[in-house]
Protein backbone atom coordinates (compact mmCIF):
# COMPACT_ATOMS: atom_id res chain seq x y z
CA UNK A 1 0.00 0.00 0.00
CA UNK A 2 2.64 2.22 1.05
CA UNK A 3 4.62 1.46 -2.29
CA UNK A 4 2.05 2.46 -3.96
CA UNK A 5 1.17 5.78 -2.63
CA UNK A 6 5.05 6.03 -3.12
CA UNK A 7 4.73 5.62 -6.26
CA UNK A 8 2.03 7.46 -7.52
CA UNK A 9 3.92 10.69 -5.89
CA UNK A 10 6.87 10.22 -7.63
CA UNK A 11 4.66 9.64 -11.52
CA UNK A 12 3.22 13.05 -9.90
CA UNK A 13 5.74 15.35 -9.66
CA UNK A 14 6.86 13.74 -13.03
CA UNK A 15 4.40 15.20 -14.73
CA UNK A 16 3.91 18.54 -12.97
CA UNK A 17 8.01 18.61 -14.38
CA UNK A 18 6.70 18.01 -17.84
CA UNK A 19 3.75 20.18 -17.67
CA UNK A 20 4.83 23.79 -17.93
CA UNK A 21 5.44 23.57 -21.47
CA UNK A 22 2.23 22.24 -22.09
CA UNK A 23 0.58 25.01 -20.61
CA UNK A 24 3.15 27.38 -22.24
CA UNK A 25 2.04 25.96 -25.65
CA UNK A 26 -1.60 25.80 -24.80
CA UNK A 27 -1.62 29.46 -23.51
CA UNK A 28 0.26 30.99 -26.21
CA UNK A 29 -1.43 29.31 -28.76
CA UNK A 30 1.96 27.97 -30.64
CA UNK A 31 4.07 25.29 -30.49
CA UNK A 32 7.13 26.23 -28.58
CA UNK A 33 10.76 24.56 -29.83
CA UNK A 34 12.11 21.42 -28.68
CA UNK A 35 13.96 22.62 -25.68
CA UNK A 36 17.45 20.97 -26.06
CA UNK A 37 18.51 19.75 -21.92
CA UNK A 38 22.22 18.48 -21.36
CA UNK A 39 23.10 14.75 -19.75
CA UNK A 40 23.99 16.31 -16.96
CA UNK A 41 21.15 18.41 -16.00
CA UNK A 42 18.72 15.47 -16.65
CA UNK A 43 20.72 12.95 -14.75
CA UNK A 44 20.65 15.54 -12.29
CA UNK A 45 16.99 16.24 -12.57
CA UNK A 46 15.86 12.55 -12.51
CA UNK A 47 18.35 10.43 -10.74
CA UNK A 48 16.68 8.96 -7.99
CA UNK A 49 18.21 9.14 -4.11
CA UNK A 50 18.01 6.76 -1.79
CA UNK A 51 14.51 5.21 -1.01
CA UNK A 52 13.10 6.68 -4.13
CA UNK A 53 16.38 4.81 -6.27
CA UNK A 54 14.83 1.36 -4.40
CA UNK A 55 11.46 1.96 -5.48
CA UNK A 56 12.40 2.44 -8.86
CA UNK A 57 14.75 -0.39 -9.00
CA UNK A 58 11.95 -2.87 -7.86
CA UNK A 59 9.49 -1.19 -10.39
CA UNK A 60 12.49 -2.02 -12.61
CA UNK A 61 12.38 -5.98 -11.75
CA UNK A 62 8.78 -6.10 -11.65
CA UNK A 63 8.71 -4.91 -15.22
CA UNK A 64 11.58 -7.62 -16.25
CA UNK A 65 9.66 -10.67 -14.53
CA UNK A 66 6.70 -9.32 -16.08
CA UNK A 67 8.28 -8.94 -19.16
CA UNK A 68 9.85 -12.18 -19.51
CA UNK A 69 6.35 -13.79 -19.13
CA UNK A 70 4.40 -11.71 -21.37
CA UNK A 71 6.39 -9.97 -23.89
CA UNK A 72 9.37 -11.50 -24.45
CA UNK A 73 7.92 -14.52 -27.03
CA UNK A 74 7.51 -11.53 -29.47
CA UNK A 75 9.95 -8.36 -28.54
CA UNK A 76 12.65 -10.98 -27.68
CA UNK A 77 15.52 -10.93 -25.12
CA UNK A 78 16.53 -8.13 -25.75
CA UNK A 79 13.64 -5.93 -26.89
CA UNK A 80 15.17 -6.03 -30.59
CA UNK A 81 11.36 -7.42 -31.86
CA UNK A 82 13.22 -10.98 -32.53
CA UNK A 83 11.37 -13.47 -30.27
CA UNK A 84 10.24 -16.74 -31.59
CA UNK A 85 6.79 -15.78 -32.94
CA UNK A 86 7.86 -12.91 -34.65
CA UNK A 87 8.82 -14.94 -37.66
CA UNK A 88 4.88 -15.68 -37.86
CA UNK A 89 3.38 -11.96 -37.44
CA UNK A 90 2.73 -9.38 -39.36
CA UNK A 91 3.44 -6.28 -38.47
CA UNK A 92 6.64 -7.59 -37.06
CA UNK A 93 6.73 -7.08 -33.01
CA UNK A 94 8.53 -3.38 -32.45
CA UNK A 95 12.30 -3.40 -31.97
CA UNK A 96 12.01 -1.17 -28.85
CA UNK A 97 15.77 -0.23 -28.94
CA UNK A 98 15.90 2.65 -31.40
CA UNK A 99 13.31 4.45 -29.03
CA UNK A 100 11.02 5.42 -32.04
CA UNK A 101 6.66 5.02 -31.39
CA UNK A 102 3.84 4.80 -33.70
CA UNK A 103 2.13 5.97 -31.11
CA UNK A 104 2.29 9.00 -29.20
CA UNK A 105 1.26 12.82 -27.92
CA UNK A 106 4.18 14.27 -28.72
CA UNK A 107 5.22 15.96 -31.56
CA UNK A 108 6.72 13.72 -34.76
CA UNK A 109 10.25 12.26 -34.27
CA UNK A 110 9.87 12.99 -30.69
CA UNK A 111 10.21 10.68 -27.32
CA UNK A 112 6.76 9.04 -26.31
CA UNK A 113 5.41 10.26 -22.42
CA UNK A 114 5.27 7.56 -20.08
CA UNK A 115 1.52 8.09 -20.55
CA UNK A 116 1.41 6.83 -24.02
CA UNK A 117 3.73 3.71 -23.73
CA UNK A 118 1.01 2.91 -20.64
CA UNK A 119 -1.74 3.48 -22.62
CA UNK A 120 -0.38 1.36 -25.82
CA UNK A 121 0.38 -1.57 -23.13
CA UNK A 122 -3.07 -1.19 -21.76
CA UNK A 123 -4.84 -0.76 -24.87
CA UNK A 124 -2.70 -2.62 -27.32
CA UNK A 125 -2.54 -2.23 -30.97
CA UNK A 126 -5.96 -2.78 -33.20
CA UNK A 127 -5.04 -4.59 -36.24
CA UNK A 128 -1.80 -6.19 -35.11
CA UNK A 129 -1.02 -9.25 -32.97
CA UNK A 130 -0.07 -7.02 -29.97
CA UNK A 131 -3.02 -7.52 -27.08
CA UNK A 132 -4.11 -5.14 -24.84
CA UNK A 133 -2.65 -5.90 -21.45
CA UNK A 134 -4.81 -3.74 -19.25
CA UNK A 135 -7.47 -6.37 -19.58
CA UNK A 136 -4.84 -9.18 -17.73
CA UNK A 137 -2.24 -6.90 -15.76
CA UNK A 138 -2.68 -4.34 -13.17
CA UNK A 139 -1.58 -0.26 -13.08
CA UNK A 140 1.03 -1.01 -11.20
CA UNK A 141 2.44 -3.62 -13.82
CA UNK A 142 1.76 -1.47 -16.69
CA UNK A 143 3.64 1.32 -15.26
CA UNK A 144 6.69 -1.35 -14.13
CA UNK A 145 6.34 -2.44 -17.69
CA UNK A 146 7.20 1.11 -19.22
CA UNK A 147 10.20 1.51 -17.06
CA UNK A 148 11.41 -1.43 -17.87
CA UNK A 149 11.30 -0.94 -21.93
CA UNK A 150 12.62 2.36 -21.64
CA UNK A 151 15.64 0.58 -20.77
CA UNK A 152 16.01 -0.66 -24.20
CA UNK A 153 16.83 2.48 -25.58
CA UNK A 154 19.45 4.83 -24.38
CA UNK A 155 17.37 7.43 -25.97
CA UNK A 156 15.25 7.74 -22.89
CA UNK A 157 18.48 8.84 -20.95
CA UNK A 158 19.81 11.05 -23.38
CA UNK A 159 16.37 12.84 -24.23
CA UNK A 160 13.43 13.65 -22.76
CA UNK A 161 9.65 13.36 -24.13
CA UNK A 162 8.53 16.65 -25.27
CA UNK A 163 5.46 18.59 -24.90
CA UNK A 164 1.98 16.89 -25.43
CA UNK A 165 0.75 17.97 -29.08
CA UNK A 166 -2.37 20.18 -28.30
CA UNK A 167 -5.91 18.97 -30.06
CA UNK A 168 -8.06 22.00 -29.79
CA UNK A 169 -11.92 22.32 -29.66
CA UNK A 170 -13.73 20.34 -32.60
CA UNK A 171 -15.63 21.69 -35.20
CA UNK A 172 -18.97 20.79 -36.07
CA UNK A 173 -19.59 17.87 -37.93
CA UNK A 174 -21.25 18.77 -41.29
CA UNK A 175 -20.93 18.86 -45.21
CA UNK A 176 -18.90 21.54 -45.50
CA UNK A 177 -16.26 20.09 -43.18
CA UNK A 178 -16.51 17.22 -44.87
CA UNK A 179 -16.43 18.63 -48.34
CA UNK A 180 -13.08 20.75 -47.26
CA UNK A 181 -11.59 17.50 -45.66
CA UNK A 182 -12.12 15.93 -49.43
CA UNK A 183 -10.25 18.60 -51.08
CA UNK A 184 -7.35 18.75 -48.09
CA UNK A 185 -7.02 14.76 -48.85
CA UNK A 186 -6.86 15.75 -52.16
CA UNK A 187 -4.25 18.47 -51.83
CA UNK A 188 -2.15 16.49 -49.38
CA UNK A 189 -1.87 14.12 -51.63
CA UNK A 190 -3.02 11.73 -49.21
CA UNK A 191 -4.53 9.49 -51.72
CA UNK A 192 -0.71 9.05 -53.20
CA UNK A 193 -0.12 6.16 -50.33
CA UNK A 194 -4.10 5.53 -49.03
CA UNK A 195 -5.82 5.13 -52.46
CA UNK A 196 -8.51 8.29 -53.61
CA UNK A 197 -11.40 7.09 -51.17
CA UNK A 198 -7.98 5.58 -48.71
CA UNK A 199 -9.18 1.80 -49.22
CA UNK A 200 -5.84 1.20 -50.56
CA UNK A 201 -4.34 -2.10 -48.47
CA UNK A 202 -1.14 -3.63 -48.42
CA UNK A 203 2.32 -2.34 -48.86
CA UNK A 204 2.91 0.71 -50.51
CA UNK A 205 3.56 1.60 -54.09
CA UNK A 206 7.01 2.74 -53.50
CA UNK A 207 7.95 -0.68 -51.80
CA UNK A 208 8.65 2.03 -48.90
CA UNK A 209 9.98 -0.08 -46.09
CA UNK A 210 9.54 1.27 -41.84
CA UNK A 211 12.68 2.77 -39.57
CA UNK A 212 12.99 -1.16 -38.75
CA UNK A 213 13.92 -2.28 -42.00
CA UNK A 214 10.31 -4.40 -42.87
CA UNK A 215 8.00 -3.16 -45.85
CA UNK A 216 5.56 -0.61 -44.86
CA UNK A 217 1.96 -1.29 -45.56
CA UNK A 218 -0.75 1.22 -45.54
CA UNK A 219 -4.67 0.25 -44.05
CA UNK A 220 -7.95 0.58 -44.93
CA UNK A 221 -9.02 3.94 -43.82
CA UNK A 222 -12.92 3.17 -43.75
CA UNK A 223 -12.24 0.38 -41.75
CA UNK A 224 -12.53 1.79 -38.19
CA UNK A 225 -11.38 -1.44 -36.03
CA UNK A 226 -7.89 -1.09 -38.04
CA UNK A 227 -7.07 2.43 -36.37
CA UNK A 228 -3.67 1.71 -34.45
CA UNK A 229 -4.26 5.06 -32.41
CA UNK A 230 -7.36 4.79 -32.69
CA UNK A 231 -10.85 5.90 -34.85
CA UNK A 232 -12.93 8.49 -32.64
CA UNK A 233 -12.42 12.25 -33.47
CA UNK A 234 -9.66 13.14 -30.68
CA UNK A 235 -7.49 10.05 -31.53
CA UNK A 236 -7.49 10.58 -35.22
CA UNK A 237 -6.44 14.09 -34.93
CA UNK A 238 -3.73 13.41 -32.51
CA UNK A 239 -2.58 10.45 -34.81
CA UNK A 240 -2.60 13.28 -38.06
CA UNK A 241 -1.01 15.54 -35.91
CA UNK A 242 2.26 13.68 -34.45
CA UNK A 243 2.38 11.71 -37.35
CA UNK A 244 3.10 7.33 -37.12
CA UNK A 245 7.10 7.61 -36.53
CA UNK A 246 8.89 5.21 -38.50
CA UNK A 247 6.89 4.98 -41.00
CA UNK A 248 6.00 6.95 -44.09
CA UNK A 249 3.03 8.82 -42.24
CA UNK A 250 4.70 12.27 -41.30
CA UNK A 251 3.21 14.49 -38.96
CA UNK A 252 0.85 16.88 -40.46
CA UNK A 253 1.92 19.23 -37.72
CA UNK A 254 2.46 22.34 -40.42
CA UNK A 255 -1.46 21.91 -41.65
CA UNK A 256 -3.98 24.23 -39.53
CA UNK A 257 -6.04 22.80 -36.45
CA UNK A 258 -8.75 23.86 -38.10
CA UNK A 259 -7.36 21.97 -41.92
CA UNK A 260 -7.01 18.86 -39.69
CA UNK A 261 -10.47 18.67 -38.34
CA UNK A 262 -11.61 18.42 -42.10
CA UNK A 263 -9.65 16.24 -43.02
CA UNK A 264 -10.75 13.89 -39.46
CA UNK A 265 -14.28 14.84 -40.75
CA UNK A 266 -13.66 13.80 -44.00
CA UNK A 267 -12.26 10.63 -43.18
CA UNK A 268 -14.65 9.92 -40.52
CA UNK A 269 -17.59 10.32 -43.49
CA UNK A 270 -16.30 7.24 -45.10
CA UNK A 271 -16.20 5.14 -42.13
CA UNK A 272 -17.91 1.90 -42.87
CA UNK A 273 -19.53 1.23 -39.29
CA UNK A 274 -19.47 2.62 -35.85
CA UNK A 275 -16.53 2.61 -33.90
CA UNK A 276 -17.41 -1.21 -32.56
CA UNK A 277 -17.29 -1.47 -28.61
CA UNK A 278 -14.64 -2.89 -26.72
CA UNK A 279 -14.36 -6.84 -25.94
CA UNK A 280 -12.00 -7.79 -22.91
CA UNK A 281 -8.90 -9.87 -24.91
CA UNK A 282 -10.23 -12.20 -21.70
CA UNK A 283 -13.42 -13.78 -20.15
CA UNK A 284 -14.98 -15.54 -18.06
CA UNK A 285 -16.32 -19.27 -19.89
CA UNK A 286 -18.93 -20.81 -17.73
CA UNK A 287 -19.20 -24.39 -18.24
CA UNK A 288 -22.58 -25.70 -17.36
CA UNK A 289 -23.22 -29.21 -15.71
CA UNK A 290 -25.67 -31.09 -17.12
CA UNK A 291 -27.14 -34.43 -16.67
CA UNK A 292 -28.53 -35.13 -20.25
CA UNK A 293 -25.66 -36.97 -22.42
CA UNK A 294 -23.63 -34.47 -24.95
CA UNK A 295 -23.25 -35.92 -28.59
CA UNK A 296 -21.41 -33.89 -30.85
CA UNK A 297 -24.37 -32.52 -32.77
CA UNK A 298 -24.06 -28.44 -33.21
CA UNK A 299 -28.18 -28.14 -33.51
CA UNK A 300 -28.62 -30.22 -30.42
CA UNK A 301 -31.50 -28.54 -28.28
CA UNK A 302 -29.25 -28.48 -25.36
CA UNK A 303 -27.26 -25.64 -26.27
CA UNK A 304 -29.81 -23.29 -25.38
CA UNK A 305 -29.70 -23.74 -21.85
CA UNK A 306 -25.37 -22.66 -22.19
CA UNK A 307 -24.11 -19.22 -21.55
CA UNK A 308 -22.36 -17.52 -24.44
CA UNK A 309 -19.23 -15.62 -23.89
CA UNK A 310 -17.89 -13.20 -26.85
CA UNK A 311 -14.07 -14.39 -27.24
CA UNK A 312 -12.08 -11.28 -28.82
CA UNK A 313 -9.24 -12.81 -31.57
CA UNK A 314 -6.53 -10.93 -33.17
CA UNK A 315 -5.37 -11.50 -36.35
CA UNK A 316 -1.36 -12.55 -36.59
CA UNK A 317 -0.34 -11.31 -40.34
CA UNK A 318 -3.94 -10.36 -41.94
CA UNK A 319 -3.56 -6.46 -43.02
CA UNK A 320 -7.28 -6.94 -43.31
CA UNK A 321 -8.74 -9.39 -41.02
CA UNK A 322 -8.04 -7.19 -37.99
CA UNK A 323 -10.53 -7.81 -35.27
CA UNK A 324 -12.78 -10.82 -35.33
CA UNK A 325 -14.91 -12.66 -32.37
CA UNK A 326 -16.97 -15.77 -31.82
CA UNK A 327 -19.31 -17.33 -29.22
CA UNK A 328 -17.94 -19.77 -27.05
CA UNK A 329 -20.45 -22.02 -25.19
CA UNK A 330 -19.79 -25.57 -22.66
CA UNK A 331 -21.72 -28.19 -21.07
CA UNK A 332 -20.13 -30.70 -19.45
CA UNK A 333 -22.16 -33.95 -17.31
CA UNK A 334 -20.10 -36.27 -15.19
CA UNK A 335 -18.30 -38.32 -18.11
CA UNK A 336 -17.93 -35.50 -20.91
CA UNK A 337 -16.97 -31.82 -21.49
CA UNK A 338 -18.78 -30.49 -24.99
CA UNK A 339 -17.92 -26.84 -26.20
CA UNK A 340 -19.85 -25.10 -28.92
CA UNK A 341 -18.31 -21.87 -31.31
CA UNK A 342 -20.32 -19.64 -33.46
CA UNK A 343 -18.80 -17.18 -36.05
CA UNK A 344 -19.72 -15.07 -38.86
CA UNK A 345 -18.76 -16.39 -42.24
CA UNK A 346 -20.50 -15.23 -45.36
CA UNK A 347 -18.57 -17.92 -47.47
CA UNK A 348 -18.79 -21.73 -45.95
CA UNK A 349 -14.99 -22.70 -47.15
CA UNK A 350 -14.98 -26.63 -46.99
CA UNK A 351 -12.99 -29.36 -48.51
CA UNK A 352 -14.52 -30.05 -52.26
CA UNK A 353 -12.63 -31.14 -55.54
CA UNK A 354 -10.30 -28.68 -56.50
CA UNK A 355 -10.70 -25.98 -53.68
CA UNK A 356 -9.61 -27.91 -50.79
CA UNK A 357 -6.59 -25.38 -50.19
CA UNK A 358 -7.93 -23.15 -48.21
CA UNK A 359 -10.14 -24.62 -45.56
CA UNK A 360 -12.41 -22.87 -42.82
CA UNK A 361 -11.12 -23.58 -39.38
CA UNK A 362 -11.01 -23.20 -35.34
CA UNK A 363 -9.29 -24.63 -32.95
CA UNK A 364 -8.94 -24.46 -28.72
CA UNK A 365 -6.15 -24.88 -26.91
CA UNK A 366 -6.13 -25.51 -23.25
CA UNK A 367 -3.12 -24.74 -21.26
CA UNK A 368 -1.08 -27.20 -18.33
CA UNK A 369 -2.16 -24.56 -15.49
CA UNK A 370 -3.89 -22.41 -14.25
CA UNK A 371 -2.40 -18.90 -14.19
CA UNK A 372 -1.86 -16.66 -17.00
CA UNK A 373 1.33 -16.94 -16.95
CA UNK A 374 1.67 -21.08 -16.94
CA UNK A 375 2.85 -20.92 -20.87
CA UNK A 376 2.19 -18.52 -23.80
CA UNK A 377 -0.57 -18.53 -25.23
CA UNK A 378 0.61 -18.77 -28.74
CA UNK A 379 1.14 -22.51 -28.71
CA UNK A 380 2.57 -23.27 -25.74
CA UNK A 381 6.34 -23.05 -24.55
CA UNK A 382 9.26 -25.46 -23.99
CA UNK A 383 8.34 -28.26 -21.27
CA UNK A 384 4.69 -26.52 -20.90
CA UNK A 385 2.82 -27.65 -23.59
CA UNK A 386 -0.53 -27.13 -24.86
CA UNK A 387 -2.79 -29.51 -26.19
CA UNK A 388 -4.58 -28.29 -29.06
CA UNK A 389 -8.15 -29.74 -30.71
CA UNK A 390 -8.20 -28.38 -34.29
CA UNK A 391 -11.69 -28.48 -36.17
CA UNK A 392 -11.34 -28.20 -39.82
CA UNK A 393 -14.29 -28.34 -42.54
CA UNK A 394 -14.10 -31.40 -44.48
CA UNK A 395 -16.32 -32.65 -46.79
CA UNK A 396 -18.32 -34.45 -44.08
CA UNK A 397 -19.17 -31.42 -42.40
CA UNK A 398 -23.15 -30.20 -43.18
CA UNK A 399 -23.61 -26.73 -45.10
CA UNK A 400 -27.48 -25.61 -45.60
CA UNK A 401 -28.42 -23.09 -48.42
CA UNK A 402 -25.79 -23.49 -50.33
CA UNK A 403 -25.46 -25.16 -54.06
CA UNK A 404 -22.26 -27.53 -52.73
CA UNK A 405 -22.07 -30.78 -54.23
CA UNK A 406 -21.49 -33.24 -51.68
CA UNK A 407 -18.49 -35.01 -51.49
CA UNK A 408 -18.29 -38.07 -49.28
CA UNK A 409 -14.52 -38.07 -49.28
CA UNK A 410 -13.09 -36.84 -45.62
CA UNK A 411 -10.05 -34.97 -45.83
CA UNK A 412 -7.90 -37.64 -44.76
CA UNK A 413 -9.37 -41.25 -45.54
CA UNK A 414 -7.94 -42.47 -42.03
CA UNK A 415 -9.82 -40.39 -39.90
CA UNK A 416 -13.59 -40.41 -39.42
CA UNK A 417 -13.40 -36.92 -37.55
CA UNK A 418 -12.96 -33.16 -38.52
CA UNK A 419 -11.11 -33.01 -35.22
CA UNK A 420 -7.35 -33.40 -34.85
CA UNK A 421 -5.95 -33.31 -31.65
CA UNK A 422 -2.15 -32.22 -31.24
CA UNK A 423 0.70 -30.86 -28.57
CA UNK A 424 2.50 -27.70 -29.23
CA UNK A 425 5.62 -26.19 -27.00
CA UNK A 426 5.72 -22.96 -29.07
CA UNK A 427 5.35 -21.88 -32.80
CA UNK A 428 6.94 -24.55 -35.26
CA UNK A 429 6.48 -27.37 -32.65
CA UNK A 430 3.14 -28.64 -33.76
CA UNK A 431 2.55 -32.19 -33.14
CA UNK A 432 -0.38 -34.75 -34.12
CA UNK A 433 -1.38 -37.48 -31.37
CA UNK A 434 -1.27 -40.67 -32.69
CA UNK A 435 -4.09 -42.32 -34.48
CA UNK A 436 -5.23 -44.01 -31.16
CA UNK A 437 -4.96 -41.01 -28.66
CA UNK A 438 -7.76 -39.50 -31.29
CA UNK A 439 -10.54 -39.22 -28.70
CA UNK A 440 -12.32 -35.53 -29.28
CA UNK A 441 -15.09 -35.66 -31.90
CA UNK A 442 -16.61 -33.04 -33.92
CA UNK A 443 -19.10 -31.73 -36.39
CA UNK A 444 -20.00 -28.41 -38.02
CA UNK A 445 -23.00 -26.87 -39.42
CA UNK A 446 -23.20 -23.79 -41.83
CA UNK A 447 -26.51 -22.02 -41.91
CA UNK A 448 -27.38 -18.26 -42.74
CA UNK A 449 -23.98 -16.93 -42.60
CA UNK A 450 -22.65 -18.55 -39.65
CA UNK A 451 -20.58 -21.69 -38.71
CA UNK A 452 -21.39 -23.69 -35.45
CA UNK A 453 -19.01 -26.20 -34.25
CA UNK A 454 -19.01 -28.63 -31.54
CA UNK A 455 -16.36 -30.60 -29.85
CA UNK A 456 -16.82 -32.83 -27.23
CA UNK A 457 -14.54 -35.15 -25.57
CA UNK A 458 -14.35 -37.13 -22.15
CA UNK A 459 -13.12 -35.37 -19.14
CA UNK A 460 -10.43 -37.27 -18.86
CA UNK A 461 -8.44 -40.05 -20.80
CA UNK A 462 -5.59 -40.88 -18.66
CA UNK A 463 -3.24 -39.46 -21.21
CA UNK A 464 -0.71 -37.01 -19.87
CA UNK A 465 -0.70 -35.00 -23.35
CA UNK A 466 -4.49 -34.57 -23.21
CA UNK A 467 -6.05 -31.68 -21.14
CA UNK A 468 -7.93 -33.40 -17.87
CA UNK A 469 -10.95 -31.77 -17.01
CA UNK A 470 -11.76 -33.75 -13.58
CA UNK A 471 -10.73 -31.98 -9.90
CA UNK A 472 -10.03 -28.72 -11.45
CA UNK A 473 -12.72 -25.85 -11.12
CA UNK A 474 -11.05 -23.41 -13.24
CA UNK A 475 -8.65 -24.03 -16.64
CA UNK A 476 -7.84 -21.57 -19.37
CA UNK A 477 -8.55 -22.38 -22.97
CA UNK A 478 -7.67 -20.10 -26.00
CA UNK A 479 -9.05 -20.18 -29.61
CA UNK A 480 -7.72 -20.17 -33.38
CA UNK A 481 -10.05 -19.00 -36.44
CA UNK A 482 -9.09 -20.15 -40.30
CA UNK A 483 -10.86 -18.28 -42.85
CA UNK A 484 -10.57 -19.52 -46.00
CA UNK A 485 -12.14 -16.62 -47.91
CA UNK A 486 -9.44 -14.59 -46.59
CA UNK A 487 -6.63 -17.25 -47.68
CA UNK A 488 -5.87 -18.16 -43.56
CA UNK A 489 -4.03 -21.14 -43.61
CA UNK A 490 -1.17 -22.74 -40.70
CA UNK A 491 0.03 -19.70 -38.50
CA UNK A 492 -1.69 -16.89 -40.71
CA UNK A 493 -4.78 -17.09 -38.16
CA UNK A 494 -6.62 -14.90 -35.73
CA UNK A 495 -5.98 -16.07 -31.96
CA UNK A 496 -7.44 -14.95 -28.68
CA UNK A 497 -5.71 -14.58 -25.48
CA UNK A 498 -6.48 -16.95 -22.26
CA UNK A 499 -9.73 -17.01 -21.28
CA UNK A 500 -10.92 -18.72 -18.35
CA UNK A 501 -13.13 -21.88 -18.08
CA UNK A 502 -15.11 -22.44 -15.10
CA UNK A 503 -16.77 -24.98 -14.01
CA UNK A 504 -20.29 -24.59 -12.21
C1 LIG B 1 1.89 -11.74 -29.88
C2 LIG B 1 2.99 -10.82 -30.02
C3 LIG B 1 3.16 -9.68 -29.05
C4 LIG B 1 3.23 -9.74 -27.68
C5 LIG B 1 3.09 -10.98 -26.81
C6 LIG B 1 3.52 -8.40 -27.25
N1 LIG B 1 3.60 -7.54 -28.30
FE1 LIG B 1 4.08 -5.56 -28.25
N2 LIG B 1 3.82 -5.43 -30.26
C7 LIG B 1 3.52 -6.49 -31.08
C8 LIG B 1 3.40 -6.02 -32.44
C9 LIG B 1 3.09 -6.88 -33.65
C10 LIG B 1 3.63 -4.63 -32.40
C11 LIG B 1 3.72 -3.69 -33.58
C12 LIG B 1 2.45 -3.01 -34.02
C13 LIG B 1 2.72 -2.11 -35.18
O1 LIG B 1 3.85 -1.92 -35.60
O2 LIG B 1 1.77 -1.57 -35.69
C14 LIG B 1 3.90 -4.29 -31.01
C15 LIG B 1 4.19 -3.01 -30.57
C16 LIG B 1 4.59 -2.71 -29.28
C17 LIG B 1 5.04 -1.41 -28.84
C18 LIG B 1 5.22 -0.18 -29.70
C19 LIG B 1 4.01 0.72 -29.84
C20 LIG B 1 4.32 1.97 -30.65
O3 LIG B 1 3.86 3.04 -30.28
O4 LIG B 1 5.01 1.91 -31.67
C21 LIG B 1 5.35 -1.54 -27.50
C22 LIG B 1 5.88 -0.45 -26.61
C23 LIG B 1 5.06 -2.90 -27.12
N3 LIG B 1 4.60 -3.59 -28.22
C24 LIG B 1 5.25 -3.41 -25.86
C25 LIG B 1 4.88 -4.71 -25.46
C26 LIG B 1 4.93 -5.19 -24.10
C27 LIG B 1 5.46 -4.41 -22.92
C28 LIG B 1 4.47 -6.47 -24.12
C29 LIG B 1 4.27 -7.42 -22.96
C30 LIG B 1 3.39 -7.00 -21.90
C31 LIG B 1 4.15 -6.80 -25.50
N4 LIG B 1 4.40 -5.70 -26.27
C32 LIG B 1 3.70 -8.04 -25.92
C33 LIG B 1 3.36 -7.80 -30.72
C34 LIG B 1 3.38 -8.29 -29.42
C1 LIG C 1 3.95 8.52 -47.94
C2 LIG C 1 2.76 7.74 -47.72
C3 LIG C 1 1.64 8.35 -46.89
C4 LIG C 1 1.02 9.57 -47.08
C5 LIG C 1 1.29 10.62 -48.12
C6 LIG C 1 -0.02 9.61 -46.08
N1 LIG C 1 -0.01 8.48 -45.32
FE1 LIG C 1 -1.31 8.04 -43.85
N2 LIG C 1 -0.32 6.32 -43.50
C7 LIG C 1 0.75 5.85 -44.22
C8 LIG C 1 1.17 4.57 -43.67
C9 LIG C 1 2.31 3.71 -44.18
C10 LIG C 1 0.32 4.31 -42.59
C11 LIG C 1 0.36 3.08 -41.67
C12 LIG C 1 1.43 3.18 -40.65
C13 LIG C 1 1.49 1.95 -39.82
O1 LIG C 1 0.46 1.55 -39.30
O2 LIG C 1 2.57 1.40 -39.70
C14 LIG C 1 -0.61 5.42 -42.51
C15 LIG C 1 -1.62 5.51 -41.58
C16 LIG C 1 -2.62 6.46 -41.61
C17 LIG C 1 -3.77 6.46 -40.74
C18 LIG C 1 -4.12 5.39 -39.73
C19 LIG C 1 -3.78 5.76 -38.35
C20 LIG C 1 -4.00 4.63 -37.38
O3 LIG C 1 -4.45 4.96 -36.27
O4 LIG C 1 -3.75 3.47 -37.69
C21 LIG C 1 -4.52 7.56 -41.05
C22 LIG C 1 -5.82 7.99 -40.43
C23 LIG C 1 -3.82 8.24 -42.12
N3 LIG C 1 -2.67 7.54 -42.42
C24 LIG C 1 -4.28 9.40 -42.73
C25 LIG C 1 -3.56 10.09 -43.69
C26 LIG C 1 -3.98 11.36 -44.24
C27 LIG C 1 -5.26 12.07 -43.89
C28 LIG C 1 -3.01 11.74 -45.10
C29 LIG C 1 -2.91 13.02 -45.86
C30 LIG C 1 -2.99 14.23 -45.08
C31 LIG C 1 -2.00 10.68 -45.13
N4 LIG C 1 -2.37 9.70 -44.26
C32 LIG C 1 -0.89 10.68 -45.92
C33 LIG C 1 1.33 6.44 -45.29
C34 LIG C 1 0.99 7.69 -45.80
Amino acid sequence: MGFVSKFTVISFSFLIFFWPSQVHAESQGHLPGIQSKTIEELIEMTEPKGGEAREKASLLQRGKKTYRQFCVHCHGERGQGKGRTSPYLYPLPRDVTLGIFKLRSTPGNALPRDEDLYQTLRDGVPGTAMPAWGDVLNELTLRALVEFIKTFSNRFQLESPDFIMPIGLEPAFDRLSVKRGKILYQELRCGRCHGEEGGREGSLEQDLNDAWGNPSKVYDLRRTELYKGGATSDEVFQTLVTGMDGTPMNAYDYVSGDELWHLVHYLQSNYDQQIPDRVKMSETIISLHVSEDLVASPEADIWKKAPKTQVKLRALQSVSSGFSRLSVQSLHNDQKIAFRLQWSDSSPNRAEPGVSRFLDGVALQFAPGPAIHSTYYGMGEQNKSVNIWHWRADSNQKIVGKDIIPQPKALDPFREQAVEELNASGFGTLTVQSLEDQQVEGKGVWQDGRWAVVFVRELDTGSSFDARFVKVRKKLMAVALWDGTLKEKNANKRVSFWQELKFK
